[in-house]
């Protein structure tokens, strides 16, 4: 396991996870809640897709890890009244692993792929046809009797899910006539869903630790409920009947996530920016080594939610501190620390 999977704030998926993703995962647009505007233009494509007795256009869902892509794929479904069959990018090995999983749909079912940013060229170059035409192209034979087989497939819909959209290439991203991107939840409804996933759980929760658990959850709702299982665990062992506000506080504290969902690694990384570089700049590599991290995955893992958060910025030369971490951590910018950032100095790619 790498060190930041261990993490309770991570918003990868973690093994831990399954049980409860499947058990608290809402079954109908009803019950999900938050991502207002797609579900309402959702909602419609649905119906129109329905009464006339189509399949749904391929669905593209992006976003950051957590925010509800699978249990949107499975609510699809639901409300389409179809099967639905899971697999991922990098499960699909070879382009005959995924013609036999088409052939195998029924009329108007949903096929979901997820980390579709991760299918293989030879795989993906098969998926066009079966997109657009709904049909498999074969080549039989070498030379000049090589023949070209068009199969028919059922008229299915796809949803891909990625957390790198700009890593979909073109061809494949224009073949979607949906796309989605998911956002952050807010504190009050991750707040609905925590309340919502202590009852599926059966234990009682009050609402002001409701807010606790939201407010550290990091706009995610897979660390709401992460976070909740292990305050649960608190709650049951002080024979608590409800998850109070205490209790709450005490297990968050105990495992060490500050009031904005921070862990002792993220501490540790805006520290690492304050206190070793003078808050910056400094390059990515650089700051990797400082704290024996992989650059990617402080890009990938840690950076997104101080970026949200405006915690610390990217800027051409390197990540900066901002004077929000400055307070949030209680340190005095020293003179000349750069802790506001001017247009000129973003550097969003970088
Ligand atoms: N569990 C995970 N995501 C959810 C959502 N958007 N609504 C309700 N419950 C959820």
């Amino acid at each position: 396991m790498d060190k930041f999977d261990e993490r309770f704030i991570t918003s990868t998926k973690i093994a831990d996870d399954s049980e409860v993703d499947n058990a608290l995962r809402p079954r109908s647009l009803d019950g999900y809640i938050g991502q207002q505007k797609l579900k309402e233009s959702l909602l419609v494509y649905i119906k129109a897709a329905k009464l006339r007795g189509e399949a749904l256009d391929h669905v593209l869902l992006y976003g950051p890890p957590g925010l509800g892509k699978t249990t949107l794929a499975h609510i699809i479904a639901v409300e389409l009244g179809r099967q639905i069959r899971v697999t991922s990018g990098p499960a699909i090995e070879r382009a005959g692993d995924l013609a036999a999983i088409l052939t195998n749909l029924g009329d108007g079912d949903v096929l979901f792929i997820d980390e579709i940013h991760r299918l293989n060229h030879s795989v993906e170059e098969i998926l066009y046809p079966a997109m657009e035409d709904f049909a498999l192209d074969f080549v039989i034979g070498k030379g000049p009797s090589a023949k070209s087989i068009r199969l028919n497939l059922p008229k299915f819909t796809l949803i891909g899910a990625t957390t790198r959209a700009g890593m979909l290439t073109s061809p494949l991203r224009d073949r979607f006539g949906v796309i989605y991107r998911l956002e952050p939840y807010t504190h009050e409804e991750l707040k609905t869903i925590v309340m919502r996933s202590a009852s599926v759980l059966g234990i009682g929760i009050k609402e002001e630790a409701a807010i606790e658990i939201s407010s550290r959850s990091r706009g995610t709702p897979r660390v709401a409920n992460r976070l909740l299982k292990r305050v649960r665990d608190f709650a049951e062992v002080l024979k608590k009947q409800a998850i109070d506000i205490e209790t709450a506080k005490k297990a968050l504290k105990i495992m060490d996530i500050d009031s904005l969902g921070l862990d002792v690694i993220d501490i540790k990384l805006l520290r690492t920016i304050i206190e070793k570089f003078d808050g910056g700049p400094v390059g990515l590599e650089t700051l990797a080594a400082a704290i024996n991290e992989d650059a990617n995955t402080i890009e990938d893992v840690y950076e997104p939610f101080f970026l949200q958060n405006g915690l610390i910025a990217r800027t051409s030369r390197g990540r900066v501190a901002l004077k929000r971490a400055y307070e949030h951590l209680g340190i005095k910018p020293k003179g000349g620390a750069q802790i506001s950032i001017f247009k000129d100095d973003l550097n969003e790619d970088k």
